[in-house]
């Protein structure tokens, strides 16, 4: 089966571009204007080849254009990065959380087309090995897909997107891990039979980073999309469901009651998720998608990954603590493979200050498992400054807060884990902020101050090209 071989009756389609909606290629045209995108026109294979690649090239958008054992094109790396984030939002790298925090706080409801790009081909026979799944990891259990978007509608409140991995068992049908606890394994136990789904795969970075959120269930993922970038909708021919207009290729089907193992998987901490669980038989019966279609493949476990997970985490978080105290700015840290481990920035006023921030950065961030607290002096994406903090403002005995028992992200492989349970584990807070109340009074608060030499122009000093 070629690509675009199978046209339906050539129907009217609205050119997307006029109504400033990123898509997947605006995006990598305008990475590709940046200096950003990587083309691979050499033969490459998706399995365990590809994924190499995109690791070798990690931080790098790219773009594949010789797919073996498919027609189409592959697109990768889209997110490896803050900088690739703000190319796509129009802002600077450093102002990301805000704009997320902006868009959660005032979401708009996307507006629907009624045809779409993700529906000038539709296909006459489901075949999902004429998609590019990828082999990432020779211990993974098969060829998955990892960048693709989930659309379902939960019966009590409404639309949900998010990302679920899918491996592919046969031309119809994938298994899916479905975290217990959130949105879709949630409104599966609200249905008795199937749960129509719709799959988006090759959608802009606006769009991934939304399904990534976790707002509050009753929230339309959708509607902060929206917020970011245009992201008008179509209906889907099959289900009762709305994609985003400017998918690539869009998987209508079912989430059905049959159950299939699934796993190992290499997942965002970059270890193997060894449980072979039993999941949900996600079950296609249509395949739609745009002219010259291009997949998106995303490393599990590699710096997009990281990226997608952590930051839509920074402004929850942020949200959160503001409901405390004063925040001034979260970081979702790498080292702490950007789900765990967090930093949280508040001016302080009171002496609690600290010690609620952590508290409810647990809150903004369920599977958070440490934090730690500094002053708006300390620089959050600067780890030294960070530890420097720690060093001179925290005390074990008055500053360490350990939480027992807790609810923990499935992902952190020294969590106790119970199959068909939620993984438990204990969490930690740092306050490394000033102490309040030191006992000599505020005028000690000047002792955790760092001081700074009195900035100089060097140029005044050293003779030029001798700047060592
Ligand atoms: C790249 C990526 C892969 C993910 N894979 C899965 C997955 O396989 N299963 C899952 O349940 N959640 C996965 N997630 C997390 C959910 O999509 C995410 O937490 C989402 O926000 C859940 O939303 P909900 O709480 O509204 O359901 C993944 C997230 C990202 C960014």
């Amino acid at each position: 089966m070629r690509a675009g071989d199978h046209r339906t009756k050539d129907r009217q389609t609205i050119r997307l571009t006029d109504k400033g909606v990123m898509d997947l290629r605006g995006f990598l045209a305008k990475a590709e204007s940046a200096g950003h995108l990587l083309t691979i026109t050499r033969p490459v294979d998706p399995y365990l080849e590809m994924a190499r690649v995109i690791g070798a090239l990690e931080g790098r958008p790219l773009l594949f254009t010789n797919v073996k054992g498919s027609a189409y094109r592959v697109a990768a790396g889209l997110c490896a990065g803050r900088h690739l984030f703000a190319l796509a939002l129009g802002c600077e790298p450093e102002e990301l959380l805000f704009r997320l925090a902006e868009a959660l706080a005032h979401r708009q409801p996307p507006p629907l087309v009624d045809s779409a790009p993700c529906q000038e081909v539709v296909e006459p026979e489901v075949d999902l090995r004429a998609l590019p799944f990828l082999t990432h990891w020779p211990g993974d259990a098969g060829p998955y897909a990892t960048a693709a978007v989930t659309f379902i509608e939960d019966p009590e409140t409404g639309p949900s997107m998010s990302f679920h991995r899918l491996l592919r068992l046969d031309e119809r049908r994938m298994v899916g891990r479905v975290v217990e606890g959130r949105g879709t394994h949630t409104a599966l136990g609200k249905v008795r039979g199937d749960l129509p789904v719709a799959i988006g795969i090759g959608l802009p970075p606006h769009v991934l980073l939304a399904a990534a959120m976790s707002p509050a269930p009753e929230v339309d993922e959708l509607t902060i999309a929206q917020a970011l970038a245009p992201t008008p909708l179509v209906r889907c021919r099959t289900v009762p469901l709305r994609v985003p207009a400017a998918a690539e290729f869009v998987l209508e089907g079912r989430i059905t009651r049959r159950t299939a193992a699934e796993g190992p998987f290499v997942d965002l901490t970059g270890t193997y998720d060894t449980l072979v669980r039993q999941q949900p038989v996600f079950e296609i019966d249509c395949i739609t998608h745009r002219r010259e279609a291009i997949y998106q493949a995303l490393l599990p476990g590699g710096l997009e990954h990281k990226l997608l997970m952590g930051l839509p985490r920074e402004p929850t978080i942020y949200a959160a603590v503001n409901q405390v105290c004063d925040c001034r700015n979260v970081y979702i840290t790498p080292g702490g493979t950007s789900w765990l481990h967090a930093v949280v920035q508040i001016e302080k006023h009171g002496p609690d200050d600290g010690r609620r921030a952590a508290e409810a950065a647990f809150r903004g961030h369920t599977s958070l498992k440490h934090v730690v607290v500094v002053d708006s002096d300390v620089d959050i994406f600067d780890p030294q400054q960070v530890e420097w903090a720690i060093a001179t403002r925290f005390q074990a005995a008055r500053d360490l807060l350990v939480f027992e028992d807790q609810p923990s992200s499935s992902l952190d492989p020294s969590a106790e884990q119970v199959p068909g349970r939620k993984a438990r584990t204990s969490k930690m807070a740092l306050d490394a902020t000033i102490p309040w109340d030191t006992p000599r009074g505020p005028s000690e608060a000047k002792a955790f101050r760092r001081v700074a030499l009195e900035l100089i122009d060097i140029a005044d000093y050293v003779e030029a090209g001798d700047k060592g």
